[in-house]
């Protein structure tokens, strides 16, 4: 048992490109699914706008009159030494970012890649090595080139897994000697509620959108176990990671419907990893399918992959936690209850640091192999004092609690090598495209049309979260 984080233990941040970089159209970057979000004002924060997408909106969203915060996001692209260097102020260890699909392949079929593009991100790691923070790549963070959405169908279609192949190979052999940890495709099990996000897909063009969300997903199987066996050919080294959004959910009694339901819920969340890491379908995932019609179209050849290009570690995203009720909810991932038991921030996130420390300890029992946060944190709307400063206790609060629940993990004996907190500078929101949901030690002055100075403002917790890292947390425990 320790009080400390072991040496070597890795603590920093994360952010996705669409959500920081803007420069959407520079250097040749093509349209992303992600420059099409558009900022809703008044919009109902519990609500999902970007997740089912249907023909009629994703024109509007295409041809609307709207801001579109993403396309400029927080000017990462032009300003990331500004960004690099406070994060380094903090002794930030870690980065976890993840590259531009359209910067490298505008439209994501192209024969050539970028070079633009490609020289960007290798100045960017370059920059960050030498300012002393690991760089953690996502292949695919929630931005599919748009052409693939319109032309292809998104991850419905088979020829995904080539272009994505092919955009991986160009980037993992341009970034193999700077980068050694790789995750394929972000938050890979939440289909159900980032469906258009993940896949793509526009749910009103396919006869039954459910079969070909699981399509789309074996699709992305399929690709993320071709590109793990040609980066371990190209460089032993690498390691390849499987990313969760933990969705463990509790029963809302101890009744036995509310158990088996949540127990079978939760089941169907490892079935995303258990194929990656396990490399194999699961029965139980197979008798759902046939229970629910969803007839996937399958190769040996694929399967065969699959078994044998494992990941060789697992990332998880952990925010909240919810409860289900058998008497409302059913087998549908995005149907859950909030949990009584636990407060919420007003974009219903329920708060639960002991599902943390659940929830790593789950996985590491089923897998046994190394494990990484990939996304923590707590979004609020930050108030700027007159005198520029940000007293942000609920964020220092949060994320000592989330930290002291990964070393309870740690200290009971699973395999973590790293906390990366979302977003360690203020960024676009993923889910409601709102600069108002900040996340950061580190304040960015941009409104939710983009307007602002664009200062980097500490707020109280930089020099908390500083020490944490300085000390490996010793300061968890005052
Ligand atoms: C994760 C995503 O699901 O949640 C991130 O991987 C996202 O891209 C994060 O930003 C927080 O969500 P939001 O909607 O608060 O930005």
């Amino acid at each position: 048992m320790s009080d400390l984080f072991p040496k070597g233990f890795l603590i920093g941040g994360a952010i996705a490109a669409n959500q920081a970089e803007g420069a959407f159209d520079k250097d040749g970057k093509g349209l992303s699914t992600a420059d099409i979000q558009p900022y809703l004002p008044g919009v109902d924060k519990k609500k999902l706008y970007f997740n089912n997408m249907d023909s009629n909106t994703f024109d509007e969203y295409i041809n609307g009159d709207f801001y579109y915060p993403k396309r400029n996001a927080v000017h990462f692209y032009d300003r990331y030494k500004e960004y690099i260097d406070k994060l380094s102020e903090m002794d930030c260890q870690v980065l976890r970012l993840s590259v531009a699909w359209t910067r490298i392949f505008p439209n994501g079929d192209d024969d050539e890649p970028l070079e633009d593009g490609l020289k960007f991100y290798q100045d960017l790691f370059e920059y960050m090595k030498k300012k002393g923070i690991e760089p953690i790549v996502t292949i695919n963070h929630y931005e599919l080139p748009l052409k693939l959405v319109t032309k292809y169908g998104g991850w419905a279609n088979h020829k995904l897994i080539d272009l994505f192949v092919k955009y991986s190979k160009v980037i993992i052999n341009r970034y193999h000697d700077l980068v050694k940890y790789w995750i394929v495709i972000n938050q890979i099990n939440l289909v159900h509620l980032e469906a258009f996000a993940s896949l793509g897909v526009i749910y009103d063009k396919v006869d039954n959108y459910e079969k070909v969300k699981y399509q789309a997903i074996h699709h992305q199987f399929v690709a993320s176990a071709t590109v793990t066996k040609f980066a371990h050919e190209l460089d032993s080294t690498l390691k390849m990671g499987v990313m969760m959004a933990d969705y463990t959910t509790y029963p809302m009694t101890p009744s036995p419907e509310d158990t088996e339901l949540n127990f079978e819920r939760n089941r169907m969340q490892y079935f995303f990893s258990d194929v990656l890491i396990r490399g194999k379908y699961p029965q139980y995932a197979l008798n759902y399918f046939k229970a629910n019609d969803i007839k996937l179209d399958i190769l040996d050849s694929e399967l065969t992959v699959i078994n044998e290009n494992t990941a060789d570690f697992l990332c998880v995203s952990y925010y909240y936690s919810n409860v289900i009720d058998s008497k409302k909810d059913n087998m549908n991932p995005a149907s859950v209850e909030p949990n009584p038991y636990i407060n919420a921030n007003e974009w219903g996130w329920g708060i639960n640091p002991k599902g943390l420390y659940i929830c790593l300890s789950q996985y590491w029992d089923r897998y046994q192999i190394p494990i990484m946060i990939g996304e923590n944190g707590f979004g609020f709307n930050d108030v700027l004092t007159k005198d520029n400063k940000i007293h942000d206790e609920y964020r220092i609060d949060y994320t000592k609690k989330h930290l002291a629940a990964v070393l309870k993990a740690i200290n009971n004996g699973a395999n973590i090598f790293a906390y990366c907190s979302w977003a360690p500078f203020d960024i676009i929101s993923a889910g409601t495209a709102e600069m108002d949901k900040r996340y950061g030690f580190i304040y960015v002055d941009y409104d939710n049309y983009g307007k602002g100075s664009g200062r980097l403002i500490e707020k109280d917790s930089f020099n908390w979260y500083k020490k944490t890292i300085d000390s490996r947390g010793s300061n968890l425990h005052e």
